[in-house]
């Protein structure tokens, strides 16, 4: 223990120096006092945690509760639970977490008059909307993916979604009614909630995707049942999505092949479903779902579908977004271009506001209160996601992740071929959103607990991986102590 500490206030004090003489890293300079390593010492939760989790459940359903967090304690890639226990953070509020616990620059914009003026006076923005508004929005866009002019505010991923979902049921309609007005039988019917008023458009989906658990983005989720159980759905068309073969290098017939299923797929539904497909909903990787991968190729093929039918393209980036998988916009990988780039892109999670954006004008409606809610978005929130998006853009964030996530996918495949108890490890060029799989879910589920007591937190993905879904500030330092945590959690686990 005292060994311990000592070598604690030594690493403290060497840190201190490199960061007066500015060698210190992003991290470093950002959170001078962050530990350097987890410190357990009790059980997860402990004895303090139990209670607080028992008074808790008393109010809140508190179920699906792991622990309770101090997060005032709480530092950089950090997190303390209600008994002092330090865990180095991988999975950072279910990859929502974009800069740390307590990073300073967002405390900072937290304290901006104009965002504490937005907390207490927060304004139905569709009808009075502040002086300030534009600047906000602006903000956003300046770092929109590409070819994106526009955005609208929602209040989270599964929100965003469905306004999506709207703005293109809304499109297409407009789309076949051209210029003329809606008929008395429209506006009469959709009181009854019947066509021709209330359309039958779908949204297609993949399997294993997650969209949200609203009552339209559920429709489009199929990662689990205990998700969608009870609740009435829509009747839309799932597709397959490709289910690739590792290592990538050694199954490239097998996995073009899949795609090629999938995509073929993809197009029989359109033409087929009993009702017109507004749009096709898809996450650049499926995050809840398993941690799914496509090529590039199979976007690209998707998106040449979509085009040939007159069928909208979202892009789901709620998990993948702003920065994590080395670029600001996972879909940025695919290398679309010009009409080919996707229609709408929703975003939330690491954005800390969330929305979608586009860049057809048509796409946003010609009337009034067609897209409109009471806040028509967050702006307090939107001002902190001003300062994520410049944080990440001017440190070159992205870069940066890929960085640390090479350096975390080299040591995962070191691990899987020495130890053989892992495999698929996946996300190779993609940041630190990086998954392996036990084999099985009860291992998994195993493995999860022994990284947590061993002070390392990991999330669960699919039936039976494990998914790094760090910060943005997770350098290779971090990534050292989760790797070595790694192999001691395995050798923990039974063979
Ligand atoms: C890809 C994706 N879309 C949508 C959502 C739903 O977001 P929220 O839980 O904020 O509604 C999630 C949440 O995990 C997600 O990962």
């Amino acid at each position: 223990m005292i060994r311990n500490a000592t070598k604690t206030t030594v690493l403290r004090a060497l840190r201190t120096r490199a960061v007066s003489r500015g060698y210190a890293s992003l991290a470093e300079k950002t959170f001078p006092n962050e530990p350097t390593a987890p410190a357990v010492a009790t059980a997860i939760p402990g004895p303090t945690g139990k209670e607080k989790i028992a008074a808790l459940n008393k109010v809140f359903d508190s179920a699906a509760t792991t622990f309770m967090v101090d997060y005032e304690k709480s530092n950089g890639n950090y997190i303390v639970d209600a008994d002092g226990n330090t865990l180095l953070d991988c999975y950072a509020q279910i990859a929502s977490i974009p800069l740390g616990y307590n990073n300073p620059t967002l405390i900072e914009a937290a304290k901006d008059s104009k965002t504490i003026s937005a907390l207490v006076n927060r304004p139905a923005s569709g009808n009075f909307p502040s002086t300030n508004y534009a600047e906000q929005i602006s903000g956003l866009l300046k770092y929109a993916p590409k070819g994106m002019t526009e955005v609208w505010p929602g209040l989270s991923g599964s929100d965003a979604n469905e306004l999506a979902f709207k703005a293109a049921f809304i499109y297409q309609a407009a789309k076949k009614r051209g210029n003329a007005d809606f008929t008395p039988e429209e506006l009469e019917s959709c009181m009854r909630n019947e066509a021709p008023g209330s359309k039958p458009f779908a949204i297609m989906s993949f399997e294993t995707a997650f969209h949200g658990r609203l009552m339209a983005s559920l429709s489009c989720t199929r990662s689990k049942p205990i998700h969608k159980l009870d609740i009435p759905a829509f009747h839309w068309p799932k597709a397959p999505f490709p289910q690739l073969k590792y290592p990538l290098d050694q199954n490239v017939e097998y996995n073009t092949a899949e795609e090629k299923r999938c995509l073929e797929e993809v197009e029989k539904l359109i033409k087929g479903w009993e009702s017109p497909v507004a749009a096709v909903i898809v996450e650049p990787i499926q995050s809840e779902g398993g941690d799914n991968h496509a090529s590039p190729n199979f976007f690209k093929g998707l998106r040449d579908v979509t085009k040939k039918h007159g069928v909208l393209l979202i892009v789901d980036e709620v998990q993948t977004g702003v920065g994590a998988t080395g670029k600001m916009w996972a879909h940025e990988h695919w290398g679309l271009d010009g009409d080919g780039l996707p229609d709408l892109v929703t975003f939330s999670k690491k954005a800390q506001s969330a929305g979608y954006f586009f860049r057809d004008p048509a796409i946003r409606p010609t009337l009034a209160y067609r897209q409109f809610n009471t806040w028509c978005g967050d702006p307090a929130h939107i001002m902190i996601t001003n300062a994520i998006f410049r944080e990440v853009a001017e440190n070159n964030l992205p870069a940066k992740a890929q960085e640390v996530g090479d350096y975390l996918y080299k040591g995962l495949t070191a691990i899987q071929s020495e130890t053989g108890k892992i495999s698929r490890v996946r996300g190779k060029g993609q940041g630190t959103f990086i998954a392996f799989d036990l084999a099985s879910g009860a291992q998994r589920d195993q493995f999860v607990v022994n990284m947590r007591s061993l002070g390392v937190l990991v999330g669960g993905t699919g039936a039976q991986g494990i998914r790094l879904r760090p910060g943005l500030l997770f350098e290779e330092k971090h990534a050292k102590i989760f790797l070595d945590t790694v192999k001691k959690a395995l050798e923990q686990s039974k063979a």
